[in-house]
Formats: C-alpha cells, sequence, structure tokens
C-alpha cells in the first residue's frame, strides 16, 4: 500500500480518532511493526544465525539515516536514543578546564543534564541565553547568541525544534556563527527529524532518538559527528564493539583476541555493547517509508494542517506560540490556555473523546504527521471546545 499524506490506512490498529502526540511517541505504522514481526520470527527460528542477517540491514540503515540529514553513513553511529548520545558527546569531546557551554533558557532536560554532568567532571561553565531574542526573530536571536559567544565558549548545544513551544532554531546560523567564534555547535535533533526540515550544514555533533516523529520504536536511534571532529574526541566511554575489527575474533578463528585494537575514530565508536536488534528494524522501516513520503512534503502537509487550526483555537481564547516568521515553523504547534484552563484536565478530556494530545511545560501541543487527514481538523476543535 503506498502512503498518502492525510491516510491513515497504514496504522490500522491506531485507536484514536486524532493523534497529535508524535512529538512525544509516534504509534507504529503496518510497515514498522511487520518488519519488527518478521525480526522477531527470524531470532525465534534461527536465534544467533539472525543475528548477522539483521547486523548487515542495520549497516545500510546508517546510509539512511545519514541521507536524512545531508551526511555520509561513516559520520552516524548507532546508539539507544538521544539521551546517550550526548552523554558520550559529553564525556567524549576535548574539554579543556574553564571552557565554556552555552545552553538556551527552557531547553528539554535531556540537552541540559550531560552538559552539567560534564561541567562538574572537567570543570566547565554552562551559561543560559534567553529564549525570547529567537522569538523576536532570528536576527535578534542570533545576536543574543554572538553577546554570549564574544564572552569566548567552547560549544553551543540547543534543540533543532523545542519541545514545549515548537519554535525551530536556526541551526545553519548558529553554526557559522559558533564557528567564527571558535566555537562549536550541538544539536539536538529528535524534534526535528522525520518532520521538519533538517540538514547537518554548520553542525559539528547531532544526537537523535527514532521513537517521536521518526515513527520507529524507543530504543534506537543515532549520533552524528562531523568528520572534521572525530580525531580530536577522547572515547572516554568506550565499550568492546568501539574497537576496529570487534567482532573478528567470533568469526575469523583463532589468533584475533586482542586487547590492543585501537578504538575507531569515526562517528561509530559510539557503539559500545549489543544494540536493541528490534528497533533498529523498526527505525529502518520507518525512515524507508518516511524517506518515500519526504520530509517537506510532510512539512508542507502539517503547516497546512497548522494552518487550519490555529485560528479556531485563539478564537477560544488560547494563545498561540507559533513563530510568526515561517523559518521558526515545526511540525508542532504549542498553545498556552486561556486562564482558569487546566492541562490536565483538558488532557484527559481530549482523550476521553479520542484525541491524543500532549501538555508540555504549560502548553496544549498538537503534534500531528503526515497520516493526520485535513478533516480531522473540525473535530478537534469541536473536542476541545467541549473538553475546555
Ligand atoms: C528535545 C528533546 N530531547 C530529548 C528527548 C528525549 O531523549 P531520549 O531520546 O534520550 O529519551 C526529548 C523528548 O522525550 C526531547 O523533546
Amino acid at each position: 500500500m503506498t502512503p498518502r499524506l492525510g491516510d491513515r490506512s497504514l496504522f490500522p490498529s491506531l485507536a484514536a480518532t486524532s493523534y497529535l502526540a508524535h512529538a512525544a511517541i509516534s504509534p507504529l505504522s503496518a510497515p514498522v511493526k511487520a518488519r519488527v514481526d518478521a525480526l522477531t520470527a527470524d531470532y525465534a527460528a534461527r536465534g544467533m544465525e539472525a543475528f548477522t542477517t539483521w547486523l548487515a540491514a542495520r549497516g545500510r540503515l546508517r546510509g539512511e539515516l545519514a541521507a536524512l540529514v545531508g551526511a555520509s553513513a561513516e559520520d552516524v553511529g548507532l546508539v539507544q536514543s538521544t539521551t546517550p548520545g550526548i552523554v558520550w558527546l559529553a564525556f567524549g569531546m576535548p574539554w579543556r578546564a574553564g571552557d565554556r557551554v552555552i545552553l538556551f533558557e527552557g531547553e528539554f532536560p535531556a540537552n541540559v543534564t550531560p552538559w552539567q554532568r560534564a561541567a562538574e567532571t572537567f570543570g566547565l561553565e554552562l551559561v543560559f541565553v534567553p529564549i525570547a531574542p529567537f522569538f523576536e526573530s532570528p536576527e535578534a536571536g542570533l545576536a543574543a547568541l554572538e553577546r554570549e559567544l564574544s564572552r569566548g565558549a567552547r560549544l553551543v548545544a540547543v534543540s533543532a525544534v523545542r519541545f514545549q513551544d515548537g519554535l525551530r532554531m536556526p541551526t545553519r546560523a548558529m553554526g557559522a556563527l559558533a564557528h567564527r567564534y571558535g566555537a562549536e555547535l550541538f544539536v539536538d535533533a529528535i524534534q526535528a527529524l522525520g518532520a521538519t526540515p533538517f540538514d547537518v550544514e554548520e553542525v559539528d555533533y547531532a544526537a537523535t532518538g527514532g521513537h517521536k516523529w521518526l515513527m520507529g520504536l524507543e530504543g534506537a536511534g543515532f549520533v552524528y559527528v562531523a568528520r572534521r571532529c572525530v580525531e580530536a574526541l577522547v572515547p572516554r566511554l568506550a565499550g568492546w564493539l568501539g574497537h576496529e575489527d570487534a567482532l573478528s575474533f567470533l568469526f575469523d578463528g583463532p589468533g584475533h583476541l586482542r586487547t590492543d585494537r585501537p578504538l575507531r575514530a569515526a562517528a561509530d565508536v559510539v557503539e559500545q555493547g549489543a544494540l536493541s536488534g528490534a528497533s533498529f528494524a523498526a527505525l529502518q522501516a520507518s525512515v524507508e517509508l518516511l524517506a518515500s513520503i519526504g520530509v517537506d512534503d510532510i512539512f508542507a502537509h502539517v503547516q497546512r494542517w497548522h494552518d487550519a487550526v490555529e485560528g479556531e483555537l485563539e478564537a477560544m481564547g488560547f494563545r498561540s506560540r507559533r513563530a510568526r516568521f515561517v523559518e521558526g515553523r515545526s511540525a508542532s504547534l504549542c498553545f498556552v490556555p486561556p486562564d482558569g484552563v487546566s492541562l490536565a484536565s483538558l488532557h484527559r478530556a481530549l482523550l476521553a473523546r479520542g484525541v491524543v494530545a500532549s501538555t508540555p511545560d504549560g502548553h496544549l501541543r498538537l503534534a500531528p504527521h503526515w497520516p493526520n487527514a485535513l478533516d480531522e481538523v473540525p473535530l478537534v476543535v469541536d473536542a476541545i471546545a467541549a473538553a475546555r
């Protein structure tokens, strides 16, 4: 069955009338579920022999993931989710005591905690840039960032899209600016990849999980490291699968079990031990499906959905956080509810009407993806009006 924008036939088991929580966790489409079923059936039948088949598929997945962000397969390493990727990088940077790391107000904690731990361990200084200028315009935001960069910094760490207000950050311009001041840019890409255009131009490092807009299962994600940054990394958190020819002692006869093999000088040195085969099989099926539709077309479809719903909610007193400039828009449309409206009860009331949305950090977040039809909008508006 060919996927078509606004058609959810590939989600026959989906219970919700309108599923709007792709920025949290996506439901599995039939092709993704079928790929996972194929893997578990193969493991049930062949055990260890199945491993090599799926390992080879995972090898091809690197290239598919890289294509998604405009990189090459060699620049990608597989991790379970965003967090282990960020932790690895936070402990793998060639820090010097006193290095400054620039973060942003209201970041998802996954992109704060590892830098705090690295700051504690390596004697770094963390600074938080306010987000309000980025809502004014990309220029005002970049000026605020430049003020901090001009005081000296080693790294800027930001989300491509913010989880609670949906603001899409100007990562390309931020990277170019950071480079002008001798700093590097890390991007947490999980709220963008799959539905909001993002590429690694001017980005030095990125990490993501695959269970949100990429529509896979939890337990599979990846890290991107720009080729120019790989050499300088210090693999402090390496595991047995990070060595060159790490598997040869298991498959190539005697004489290969050595403890002096160098760690790989590539992004895949982040791979430490066994990964969840099922989660990577899901991610692969899902990325193939998304690539067949095209992220630009998905984004345009989702913007039409947002256009249809935004004014209706504003008329009910919800304050839209959608950027007034189009470059700041993402696939998440977020609202501050009117005074007196409890998000917890709104969430419950919407669920009772078959609308699954999420409510991060004081916002109602509507996060439709390619299968959401425009004719769901009146149902969602009615459900919100009634729930309110
Ligand atoms: C910006 C952002 N980063 C990271 C995460 C999650 O990190 P992980 O994939 O490690 O659970 C989320 C949401 O869960 C998020 O919104």
